[in-house]
């Protein structure tokens, strides 16, 4: 079966689960394991790793460092900036300082973290800056609800927005209303994070739902697994879990193989059924 991916553009086909990496690098002793953990999810083909200089105040950022080194062409490499450094030459010495901590001489995708203190003029122009030397490849948007993504849209440039990055799970599907249909009418990849709801930390009773559980044990896989399925059945959406231990990583990987049958889709709709009215886009 062929895998399912996403394109970021012509040259960024990525597999439709990668890596992600909030409180990585937030305890030495648990350093190593993160390393390994990340490498074997590019070994089983995990190949894009999310990251950003908030996390552990670059601390996740040098963990990756560590983990591509010596690999890097095997890696689509994605990190985001503060919302207070995304413009001018902030955003210049933001993204020298992650590249210094990644080991590396450019990124792939550089994301706007939230909208803040500069306008999207301004976040798009440092952005467009960014390319011409060769610092980034591509850039994106986290967090921006429709009304911004339209108004982004406007901006002179900001048709070049390569993804946005949002929250989405099984239990928080606000952004099937309106945000994805016209993400996936631009042909813009969705980027979902917390795919597992923190493994189930965000939504009280996600992970030992009775119907959830059914599809998983009719498979014979996880709930997680299926979690991450039921996400990347989109057209254009992928999933960045973050696993610190390689079992989870095996999972996560294993997960590219499942396709939900209709009747699956539908059992998970009767746990969490799709919302009928817009709701503000769910952040953490
Ligand atoms: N743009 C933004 O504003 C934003 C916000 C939040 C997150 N993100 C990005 O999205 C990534 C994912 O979100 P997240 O880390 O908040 O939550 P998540 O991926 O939904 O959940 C992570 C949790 O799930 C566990 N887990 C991973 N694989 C599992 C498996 N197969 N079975 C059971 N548990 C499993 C992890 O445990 P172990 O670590 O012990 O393996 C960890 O506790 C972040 O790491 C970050 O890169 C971006």
């Amino acid at each position: 079966m062929t895998e399912k991916s996403v394109a970021f553009g012509e040259s960024g086909r990525q597999p439709a689960i990668g890596q992600g990496t909030w409180y990585m690098g937030e305890d030495p002793q648990r350093r190593q394991d993160e390393v390994a953990a990340l490498r074997a999810g590019i070994d089983l083909g995990l190949t894009l790793i999310d990251t950003a200089e908030m996390y552990a105040d670059g601390g996740a950022e040098e963990i990756v460092g560590e983990a591509i080194a010596g690999r890097r062409d095997s890696v689509f490499l994605v990190s985001k900036v503060y919302p207070w450094n995304a413009g001018g030459q902030k955003a210049l010495a933001a993204c020298e300082a992650s590249l210094r901590r990644l080991r590396t001489d450019y990124l792939d995708l550089y994301l706007l973290h939230w909208r803040g203190n500069f306008s999207l003029q301004e976040t798009v122009s440092a952005m467009e800056m960014l390319i011409a030397q060769g610092k980034i490849r591509r850039w994106g948007v986290s967090n921006l609800d429709m009304d911004d993504m339209r108004e982004l849209a406007a901006v002179e440039g900001g048709g070049a927005c390569a993804t946005d990055q949002v929250l989405y799970h099984l239990a928080s599907r606000g952004i099937e209303y309106d945000l994805l249909p016209w993400c996936q009418a631009q042909r813009m990849p969705v980027m979902a994070y917390c795919p597992l709801a923190q493994a189930g930390r965000l939504r009280n009773g996600l992970i030992n739902h009775p119907l959830v559980r059914q599809v998983a044990a009719g498979r014979g896989v996880t709930v997680a697994q299926i979690l991450l399925a039921w996400v990347i059945r989109q057209q254009g959406v992928m999933a960045i879990p973050k696993a610190a231990t390689i079992a989870h990583v095996q999972e996560n990987a294993a997960a590219l193989q499942i396709r939900l049958t209709d009747e699956e889709c539908r059992l998970l709709d009767r746990a969490y059924p799709p919302v009928q009215r817009k709701v503000a886009l769910d952040v953490v």
